[in-house]
This record gives C-alpha cells, structure tokens and sequence, in this order.
C-alpha cells in the first residue's frame, strides 16, 4: 500500500442547482456496502475543505470553507478500510498515518460500525493565532464553527452526488484520538460518515 494516495482532479464542473440541494440535504444513517470510488473521495475532500486560491509570497491560500481569521485548522482525516488517511488540501493527496481499520471507532452508535468512509474534523489549535482567537474558549468555539462549515459543505456535495452522509457528536473522542495518535493540541470536533445510499 502507498504511503500516499494521489487524488484524480475534482470535478468542479458537477451540476446541480444549489437551492435543490439545500433542499434535499438530510442526514442519511444507512448506506450499502458499495465502495466509495477516488473520484468520489476526491470530490468530496475537495468540496470539504480543498484549495480554491493558491498562497502567494504574501497571503495564505483559501479553501473551499471560511475559518475564522483564516486559520484552516480544520484538518480532515479520512477513515477506511485501508488505513487512516490525512488530507492534504495543498496537494490535494491522502497522506496515510497508519494502516489499521478504525471505523468502528467513528461513532458510538451501532450503525456507525459499517461505514465505508468516516471523515474526522481534528482542530490543531496551534494554528490558530490571531485577534479573535487569544484563549481557548475563543479557539474552541470558532473551530465548532469552522467545522460546521466543512460539515455543511459535504452535506452538500453529498445531496448533489447521491450519497448518504451523517455528521456525528456521539464519538468516543478519548479513544479515537489514541487510535489517531494525535497530539495534545490536535482536538476532534466531530466525525461525519458517507456511503452511497442504500438500494
Ligand atoms: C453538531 C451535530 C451533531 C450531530 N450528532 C449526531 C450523532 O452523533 N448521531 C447522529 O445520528 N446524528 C447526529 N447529528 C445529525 C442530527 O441528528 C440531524 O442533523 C437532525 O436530526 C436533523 O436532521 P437533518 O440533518 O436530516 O435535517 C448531528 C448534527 C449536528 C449538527
């Protein structure tokens, strides 16, 4: 297995009409085992938190999603068979942290156990430096924020590509940080599932 996975580029050309998707959304807590494919991974991650201005000398790339004083500490783990996974937004690639099976850990709830694909919002409060951002309270509620974001983002890309996606809070976060070997500032926000819809 690669110690990285090279994403296909997104399709940013998918069409559907946004308020139909507004529309549509709903958290979906069932899927079929089907897999999830690269580009639908790709689509996803990008449509999540990806790169839509590169950083210059001067400023700070920007993603998809905002995040309070542009901090993007929001780092996505993605969850599979495979391994643990880290999005890396700049390369747009899955850098692997380790091969073993975890999603069981995505949740607590029993449905959870078969997921094909968990997503892990990790805060990394060093990254989050600036006015609005001097103690933690301040640093916890923006990264809730700055999660919701992205959370909202898969929804929507979910909605428009029919796949069932579920944001969840009912997480062991003790545990799936050990699992995760995080470090200390790496706090999990919350996880969201995703699968194709069941038949
Ligand atoms: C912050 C947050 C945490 C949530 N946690 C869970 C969860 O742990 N398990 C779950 O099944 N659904 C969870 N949900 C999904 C909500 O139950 C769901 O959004 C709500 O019932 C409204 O349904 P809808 O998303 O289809 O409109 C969560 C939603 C949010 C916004």
């Amino acid at each position: 297995m690669e110690n990285t996975i090279k994403l296909p580029e997104p399709q940013k050309e998918l069409e559907f009409p946004l308020m139909k998707a507004l529309e549509k959304r709903r958290t979906i807590r069932k899927w079929s085992d089907s897999p999830i494919t690269e580009q639908e991974l790709s689509n996803l991650l990008w449509a999540a938190c990806g790169i839509t201005k590169n950083k210059t000398k001067s400023a700070k790339s920007k993603r998809t999603a905002p995040s309070a004083c542009n901090s993007q500490e929001i780092r996505v783990y993605t969850v599979m068979k495979q391994g643990v996974f880290l999005y890396d937004e700049d390369c747009h690639e899955l850098k692997m942290i380790n091969s073993i099976d975890i999603r069981e850990h995505i949740g607590t709830q029993k449905m959870m156990k078969s997921v094909p694909i968990g997503l892990v919002f990790v805060a990394d409060l060093s990254r989050m430096k600036g006015p609005l951002l001097k103690n933690l309270e301040a640093q916890r509620f923006c990264a809730w924020v700055d999660t919701g974001y992205i959370s909202q983002n898969v929804y929507l890309y979910c909605t428009a590509s029919n796949l069932g996606t579920a944001v969840l809070a009912l997480i062991n976060r003790e545990k799936l940080h050990k699992l995760m070997d995080l470090k200390e500032e790496e706090k999990i926000v919350l996880t969201q599932v995703v699968g194709h819809l069941a038949e």
